[in-house]
């Protein structure tokens, strides 16, 4: 098998890093090749959900709110057909979907961190699955307004992003250049340059 037929597993994926962090911290990354033919359980999804549901938030206020869609069931057909058609071709082979949506208003008043909140909340989820074996990859490539309407979320609630959940499949079955971001090394910018004071 060459490179590029193998599914890869999340310590190939490991980006490297000045100094030691915990390994489901450098490992966790972020696949477009999902395993069509894997399944998560709802006691696993639940796992990401508690993780979730535990992050910090502004004055504990918990801005989040989240569909769950299963691959199979009606709910992740719904999420589904409001991704752009880019995110589309490969969340469709993924074992579930969840919308990430945000308070954003509460009886008028506008919520300046309930994105930043709900990115904590998320966060959580993709380590907590992480560790549990799966894989995730945020997408923001959604119609937002779209998924409010279908979903009839409440005043003040909007979809923000969606977390694609799944197995790791081959990098094959994503197009040439897809198949090779797959296995491009990841990058991040060094320290230097996201410090901007330090002592
Ligand atoms: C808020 C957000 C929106 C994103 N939207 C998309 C998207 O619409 N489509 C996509 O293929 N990847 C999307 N990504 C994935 C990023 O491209 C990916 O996380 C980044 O390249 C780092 O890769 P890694 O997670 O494997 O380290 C998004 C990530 C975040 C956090």
């Amino acid at each position: 098998m060459t490179e590029t037929t193998t599914a890869h597993h999340a310590a190939d994926r490991a980006i490297a890093t000045s100094v030691p962090v915990a390994d489901f911290i450098s490992e966790r990354w972020s696949p477009r090749a999902f395993d069509a033919q894997a399944s998560i359980s709802d006691s696993q999804l639940d796992a990401g959900l508690e993780a979730a549901r535990l992050a910090p938030s502004t004055s504990n206020t918990q801005p989040w709110r989240f569909i769950v869609g299963r691959c199979g069931g009606a709910t992740f057909e719904r999420i589904l057909a409001h991704l752009i058609p880019f995110n589309q071709a490969w969340a469709a082979h993924a074992s579930a979907l969840i919308v990430n949506a945000a308070v954003t208003e509460v009886d008028g008043t506008s919520q300046p961190t309930a994105l930043y909140d709900l990115g904590l909340a998320v966060q959580s989820l993709a380590l907590q699955l992480h560790v549990d074996g799966f894989a995730s990859h945020q997408i923001s490539g959604i119609d937002g307004p779209g998924i409010d309407a279908e979903f009839a979320l409440p005043e003040g609630v909007h979809a923000i992003t969606v977390t694609v959940i799944g197995t790791v499949g081959n990098p094959a079955q994503l197009d040439e250049r897809l198949a090779a971001r797959e296995i491009a090394p990841r990058e991040r910018l060094p320290l230097t340059t996201l410090v901007i004071a330090r002592d």
